[in-house]
């Protein structure tokens, strides 16, 4: 099959509208002649800069997604945006079930597959985040907790939206400031675990749904993760927010990169 390499940042709660607009910008002068049939690049900004960021840059270029979404299409939910709403601003990818959204504002798995099934429902690509605590490792339990978190959150997917399913695995004990980034061996091993559940779930069209690895990606760690066989492709925060940086981290993975 031919592999074609994954690329993205989360922004989490960092950039404003000006400021992702001025990123992407930058990002799109830097990468523009990175042939886009081998990279898939896209950024993941806040709700309130989608609109602005999807006339800043083309859609071929970096691809934009929604750090959540509401599964309703409307309702009594204040606070929360809809399917519908994200729609509008032209983003393709709706990011689910990130660690911060778990751990920090206590989502469930159940929660996570209504809003997959909503995502596909929508039409959007569904970027489904699954990842062991530290303790959970500690137990030795990561791979059922992994097969749990893509068998709650993608129950009822079908077959064929499955080209449509993203999977980035972001280990809670690797990510951000605190975190300690997995070794290359580790997150392949766990890749495989991935993708042998998934195997199990969709069969073997399952090899279409590229895993990414993040988790505290940097220059140093990038090369060595890239070159490993499950691993297609890399999610990153920290080492992304600046575009010059972001742009030497995919010009030093790609020709590592096993297609
Ligand atoms: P860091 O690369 O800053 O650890 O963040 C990773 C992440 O959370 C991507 O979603």
């Amino acid at each position: 099959m031919n592999r074609t390499l994954f690329m993205g940042t989360n922004l989490k709660m960092y950039k404003t509208s000006n400021e992702t607009v001025a990123f992407l910008t930058e990002l799109h002068e830097l990468t523009r002649d990175i042939d886009r049939t081998r990279l898939t690049l896209f950024v993941i900004p806040s709700h309130t800069s989608l609109e602005s960021a999807r006339k800043c840059v083309p859609q071929s270029s970096i691809r934009l997604g929604a750090q959540n979404m509401h599964w309703e299409d409307e309702g009594q939910f204040t606070g929360e945006i809809s399917p519908r709403m994200i729609k509008e601003t032209g983003a393709e990818i709706i990011e689910i079930g990130h660690s911060e959204r778990r751990h920090v504002m206590g989502e469930t798995d159940e929660q996570e597959n209504k809003k997959v099934l909503a995502a596909l429902r929508h039409g959007f690509t569904a970027l489904l985040c699954i990842g062991e605590t530290k303790e959970q490792k500690e137990l030795n339990i990561s791979d059922e907790v992994l097969s749990m978190q893509l068998k709650i959150g993608l129950n009822g997917v079908q077959r064929k939206d499955i080209h449509r399913i993203w999977i980035a695995y972001e280990p809670v004990w690797a990510i951000g400031v605190n975190g300690t980034p997995a070794s290359a061996e580790y997150a392949e091993e766990k890749h495989g675990v991935i993708k042998s559940v998934l195997k199990k779930m969709f069969g073997d069209e399952a090899a279409q749904i590229p895993v990414l690895y993040g988790g505290s990606v940097n220059p140093q760690n990038a090369s060595g993760l890239i070159i490993k066989r499950n691993i297609d492709g890399l999610f990153v925060g920290r080492s992304a927010w600046q575009a010059p940086a972001f742009n030497s981290l995919i010009r030093q993975v790609m020709p590592l990169f096993k297609s």
